[in-house]
């Protein structure tokens, strides 16, 4: 299939099939044109166990490096509250949906080096799907990433480039190395193909609860991948006549780094970006400076969802309380509960949050003295 990225803000068009990573004129993040239509529930019978069973929705064939990633199971937490647990792919977080779809676009393109860089997760999935399809790869990550997920990354055979400074000089690091020769950058921000692997998390939800959507997404969010993803995948079933009617998208951030938040309460498209913001257990949502900033906030908007913050006390209590039920997660998996559970924010009939990192990866959030 021969498909076209393009650039949301000025729209100018690339090839997919190139190592051109973002918009050479505004220098923003890519989409990918592409408008798929998903089969109706009956005929998923019978197909495999992974996110590949959504064949026609995805814009790539099912590689020889996949690892069975997806199709993570839906347990009720409350009447109202069901989680997925996400954190049951294959590297223990949703990333692997989208680095499984990057690698196998680096194994068509056949670079001398893969790049990527990642808070954790993302990388730990790019090094991982990486070694799978036998590609040599390269993960950035600010000093201070949980051990556990160094670890990981290095098991896989990836280098590791520890960036002195915050999530921000870690990008900026990878961008540089991104520009040399021959390098595939495996940006899980700005290549699109990551968020037509995220989309499946919303896909499957569809399929679980047989062929509807609950009331409201609760979605973390640093870069927005999970939740631009979620929005692609209920535009598709939307268009596709098969849900009447689109769930709220409830964006959560840390109360310490917050951009989308703020922008959102002061009504504004724009985040103003903090130099030195406060430090937060929730590594994986601590993007002073999300590329897709624009794209989250209007998807967001156009859901009829709302942004919520929530503080490191309440992202303790989540992950505690979250481990009282069985369920042990990383501190930024607990985010989305932290702002559901009682006291939090969102609220609804229907409610699904993502639990989408393991706890072994980061141990408890620290104790600030209150609970
Ligand atoms: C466990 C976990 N949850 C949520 C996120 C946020 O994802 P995004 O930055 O794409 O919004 C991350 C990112 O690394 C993560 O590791």
């Amino acid at each position: 299939m021969s498909l076209t990225t393009y650039c949301p803000a000025d729209g100018t068009r690339i090839p997919a099939g190139s190592l051109t990573w973002r918009c050479p004129v505004c220098q923003g993040p890519l989409d990918l044109d592409y408008s798929p239509t998903p089969s109706p529930l009956k005929s998923l019978t019978g197909r495999t166990s992974s996110m590949w069973r959504y064949a026609e929705c995805l814009p790539l064939p099912r590689p020889d490096c996949t690892l069975g990633e997806g199709r993570t199971p839906l347990v009720p937490l409350t009447a109202e509250v069901d989680a997925k647990l996400d954190f049951l792919n294959p590297t223990l977080s949703f990333k692997d949906r989208g680095a499984v779809m990057l690698a196998a676009l680096a194994t068509r393109l056949g670079p001398e080096r893969v790049i990527a860089d990642s808070s954790g997760n993302a990388g730990t999935a790019i090094a991982a799907y990486c070694a799978r399809a036998r590609l040599a790869c390269t993960v950035y990550v600010p000093e201070g990433t949980s051990a556990k997920k160094l670890e990981q990354i290095r098991a896989h055979g990836a280098r590791l480039e520890v960036v002195e400074g915050d999530r921000e000089a870690t990008a900026r690091a990878a961008r540089t190395a991104a520009d040399e020769d021959g390098v595939f950058y495996a940006s899980h921000v700005y290549n699109p193909y990551f968020l037509h692997g995220t989309k499946t998390y919303v896909h499957e939800l569809w399929e679980d609860l047989g062929g509807r959507l609950p009331e409201s997404l609760v979605l973390p969010v640093g870069n927005g991948t999970l939740l631009l993803g979620a929005a692609l995948a209920v535009a598709e079933l939307h268009h596709a006549g098969l849900i009447d009617r689109r769930p709220a998208l409830h964006a959560v951030q840390s109360a310490a780094v917050a951009p989308l938040a703020r922008a959102w309460q002061a009504g504004s498209d724009e985040i103003v970006v903090d130099p030195a913001p406060a430090p937060t257990a929730a590594e994986g949502i601590a993007i002073p400076n999300p590329p897709r900033a624009r794209q989250i906030l209007r998807a967001v908007r156009e859901s009829g969802g709302a942004f919520h913050t929530v503080t490191e006390d309440q992202i303790r209590h989540a992950q505690l309380d979250l481990a009282s039920r069985g369920l042990y997660v990383e501190s930024t998996g607990a985010v989305c509960w932290a702002a559901t559970r009682e006291g939090g924010a969102v609220g609804g009939r229907s409610v699904v949050v993502p639990l989408c990192g393991a706890g072994l990866k980061t141990g408890l959030a620290p104790d600030h003295g209150s609970v």
